[in-house]
């Protein structure tokens, strides 16, 4: 069950004008930025989204391909390829770039992406680190398998029963007692964590310091980083965001909720250090000209998590220490996120975080459009007081025109991102550049979407995955019954001065 708010209000999604293709041609949002050595033909964007197509051990496929071919017709000003893991280990059907032998795929990604937005669309990948997360287990598998008993097992057990021939019980009798007792006492013989395991899963976090693995990742992520970034260089790739947004390594450490003791964790300036090297090691490695962004949290949103105040010192210090981009988030913690079912893995954007990292139109009265703004613009501020000029992108509920410009005018933030409405409709950008924002096809921001990610299915969108499924040389999905991409827009016919006049905007589907 995903958290919406108390008494939600459901939101319609509001009309809105398009420009005329004049007045696009006039528009901030149709204007050039400057990233690093980079031009980015406008200031649309597209956040990395997890599209489930990769192979099962990592690999670019022909639907990733057919993917991102799509999403760059739309020739948006800059395209975030999926969170992509920086280690060689398996981690399902994600994209990884943690070897050479992933070169060849993600080059032949990078070329699509060229191909079909004839070379206007900028193409970034996002790389990510993540710890372990495990399936919330059998409860008579986890007592016969996963629980690692100990002295405190049995006194908990005598204390809990009154009976002290637990002391001297066999394995086998403690477990298979517990397997049977009733909750409350199970509460009683478990700790905290061993509790969260058997009810949530097993879950690493970098305060985990007794386990080797964790204790080492400051100084093993920054060459595993470096070498990352390096190899998105080669294969072509514009730039790399390293991500340190959301439920990940990277944000973890971010997190006021760290509280490692050997320098990186605790204070800000300790929970920062990490990040910093790991921007030194991928920077040293690919040069001072080659485009370095980032994707963190204006506010984690959740108890005892980081807010915005640490998001603005986090912002101040990248970008003194030369990030070419500062991209905000907000959110999707597994702290609070839905207890998963049994066989399932906790997914961070099923708490209130997760509902502020992707909002829906079941909402409270500020509704799911732009609710990140704020955030970015405080970012912004606090930044360019410093002096910085380093470009702050910004996405959460955008999905107009008028909203984007709005956003630019105000000088709110420098670049706008839309996920969700780019997956709708992969053409908005060109659509309104081109006066024909009648035919967007809105989104309704109410995540069929995001719960296709969340059971790992390949992602697609309501609006079009049904819609002639005749069509020849149509990819379908895994089961059949989707197509995997939207139809084709075509372009042309679009009269110069061409456009849609005030109230003829297109109604969305509320
Ligand atoms: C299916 C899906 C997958 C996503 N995957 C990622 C990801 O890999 N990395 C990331 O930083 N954000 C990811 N996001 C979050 C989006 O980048 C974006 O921040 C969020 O959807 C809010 O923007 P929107 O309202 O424009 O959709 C994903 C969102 C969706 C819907
Ligand atoms: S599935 Fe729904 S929320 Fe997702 S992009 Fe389509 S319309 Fe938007």
């Amino acid at each position: 069950m995903t958290w919406h708010p108390a008494n939600p209000i459901r939101h319609t999604i509001p009309e809105t004008r398009w420009p005329t293709r004049a007045e696009a041609a006039g528009s901030l949002l149709f204007q050039p930025i400057q990233i690093n050595s980079l031009t980015l033909e406008q200031r649309t964007w597209v956040p990395a989204m997890v599209p489930w197509r990769a192979t099962a051990d990592g690999f670019v496929t022909r639907e990733n391909l057919e993917w991102y071919g799509r999403f760059a017709q739309g020739r948006p000003g800059a395209i975030v390829v999926e969170a992509t893991g920086v280690r060689d280990i398996p981690s399902g059907p994600l994209l990884r770039i943690g070897h050479d032998r992933f070169l060849p795929g993600l080059s032949e990604l990078v070329e699509t992406v060229r191909r079909a937005s004839d070379g206007h669309t900028r193409l970034f990948i996002q790389i990510i680190d993540f710890l372990s997360v495990k399936r919330r287990p059998e409860p008579a598998k986890y007592f016969a398998r996963f629980l690692r008993l100990d002295e405190r097992h049995r006194r908990a057990l005598v204390a809990a029963t009154g009976d002290d021939g637990w002391l001297a019980a066999s394995e086998p009798a403690m477990r298979a007692f517990l397997a049977d007792a009733p909750a409350e006492l199970v509460e009683k013989v478990l700790d905290e964590r061993e509790l969260e395991t058997l009810t949530r899963g097993y879950r690493e976090r970098v305060t985990d310091t007794h386990l080797p693995h964790v204790e080492e990742l400051p100084r093993v992520l920054p060459g595993i980083f470096a070498d990352a970034a390096g190899r998105a260089r080669e294969a072509g790739f514009d730039g790399v965001e390293l991500h340190y947004a959301h439920a990940y390594t990277m944000a973890s450490f971010l997190s006021a909720r760290n509280t490692r003791a050997d320098g990186y964790g605790g204070a800000r300036q300790s929970r920062v250090r990490l990040p910093l090297e790991v921007y030194r090691a991928v920077r040293e490695r690919v040069g001072d000209t080659y485009t370095v962004g980032v994707r963190f949290l204006g506010d984690e949103v959740i108890a005892g998590g980081s807010r915005l105040a640490d998001a603005i010192y986090f912002a101040g210090e990248f970008a003194r220490a030369g990030f070419d981009f500062l991209s905000l988030s907000k959110g999707g913690k597994f702290e609070d996120a839905a207890q998963p079912k049994v066989g399932h893995a906790v997914y961070p954007y099923t708490g209130e975080s997760g509902y502020e990292c992707m909002p829906t139109v079941r909402s409270d009265e500020r509704g799911p459009f732009g609710r990140n703004v704020s955030l970015a613009t405080a970012v912004k501020r606090a930044v360019n007081e410093q002096g910085f000029r380093t470009p702050v992108v910004v996405a959460g509920g955008i999905a107009t025109f008028k909203q984007a410009e709005e956003i630019l005018r105000r000088n709110d933030a420098d670049i706008v991102g839309a996920a969700r409405q780019t997956l709708a409709d992969p053409d908005w950008f060109l659509k309104a550049s081109l006066g024909r924002g009648a035919e967007v096809r809105r989104c309704t921001y109410t995540n069929y979407c995001e719960g296709l990610d969340q059971s790992h299915k390949q992602v697609t969108c309501k609006l079009w995955d049904r819609v002639q499924l005749d069509e020849p040389n149509v990819s379908l999905s895994h089961d059949g019954r989707r197509r995997l991409l939207p139809p084709g827009w075509n372009a042309e016919g679009t009269e110069e001065g061409e456009g849609m006049k005030e109230g003829e905007g297109a109604k969305g589907k509320g």
